[in-house]
């Protein structure tokens, strides 16, 4: 039986520049790849006042799933907000992503180099448990793989903070370890047809090619979650993440489904295997292991 410590790791930290000691920084670096939730408790993200007018589903435009803000270029999708409503909420939003690159920066410098900041989101509905596709569904055990936009091995680093007014934790379900995880599904993952990834860019499906890794990301992500019998009977702990909490973790490897929960901030990293301290820890090496095979 899974106990909360083996999935998740606290720091009493409230400082999103925050430079642990060298003995902390070893232990933390290890828990993050071995797969472990790290999870601080007293790290909040401060509204400004006028910003609580965005504590409200009414900023989505009801169309996307969430609010993204894309720190590359500083441009915002999926607010119904306009004008100087818009500029402001996108403030609001890059400035958290400061903050998360801020945090990730000074736990893991050694990543600093190497660190790929991709979108912003923010959550202002509340979490959703029902959909026609299950595959859509994040209330089902999975680990992080996305359809449209392939990685190639690349990490996915994601940062989130709960930002709900009225005391209401985002509850999660976090799941056994990768390793476990796997084996019951990579013998059943489909072949990818050849020229199958060519296609797929060229019709624009895809953002860049998928390779066999993504396409077993995606079969693994797609099967854990059509396996009632699994998300019922898989080892899991139900954690409530209280507002003004702050948890990062690899979501490529951390097996999650979010249960609960409204006004969430979340940003994604990218980051290349070759830079991670063990990338042993890898769900593309795990993988590589398995099938005896370079997949990226
Ligand atoms: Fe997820």
């Amino acid at each position: 039986m899974l106990s909360q410590d083996d999935v998740i790791e606290i720091s009493e930290d409230s400082n999103w520049s925050y430079r642990p000691d060298r003995q902390t920084a070893a232990r933390m670096i290890r828990s993050l790849e071995s797969g472990k939730v790290l999870y601080f408790p007293h790290l909040a993200f401060a509204l400004k006042e006028p910003e609580r007018r965005f504590l409200s589903p009414g900023c989505s435009d009801g169309k996307a799933k969430n609010v993204s803000y894309d720190p590359r270029n500083g441009s915002i999708q999926g607010t119904s907000c306009k004008d100087q409503d818009s500029n402001d909420l996108a403030a609001m939003i890059s400035r958290f992503a400061a903050q998360a690159r801020a945090l990730i920066e000074s736990l893991f410098p050694h990543y600093t180099p190497h660190l790929e900041q991709a979108r912003t989101s923010y959550r202002p509905m509340p979490v959703q448990r029902r959909f026609r596709s299950v595959r859509k569904d994040d209330s089902r055990l999975h680990v992080d793989a996305f359809a449209s936009r392939p990685n190639q091995g690349k990490r996915i680093l994601r940062v989130f903070t709960n930002v709900n007014p009225d005391g209401q934790p985002r509850v999660w379900n976090i799941g056994e370890p990768f390793e476990i995880f796997v084996p019951k599904y990579y013998r059943r993952i489909a072949p990818q047809w050849p020229g199958s990834a060519w296609l797929l860019e060229r019709l624009g499906i895809t953002k860049g090619k998928r390779s066999f890794y993504d396409h077993i990301m995606l079969q693994l992500h797609d099967r854990g979650k059509m396996d009632d019998a699994y998300q019922q009977n898989a080892d899991k702990i139900t954690f409530a993440f209280p507002p003004g909490a702050t948890w990062l973790m690899f979501s490529d490897r951390v097996l999650h489904a979010a249960l609960s929960g409204q006004y969430l901030l979340e940003q994604t990293f990218n980051l290349p295997v070759s830079a991670m301290q063990d990338e042993r820890c890898s769900p593309l090496r795990i993988l590589e292991e398995l099938y005896q095979r370079e997949l990226a």
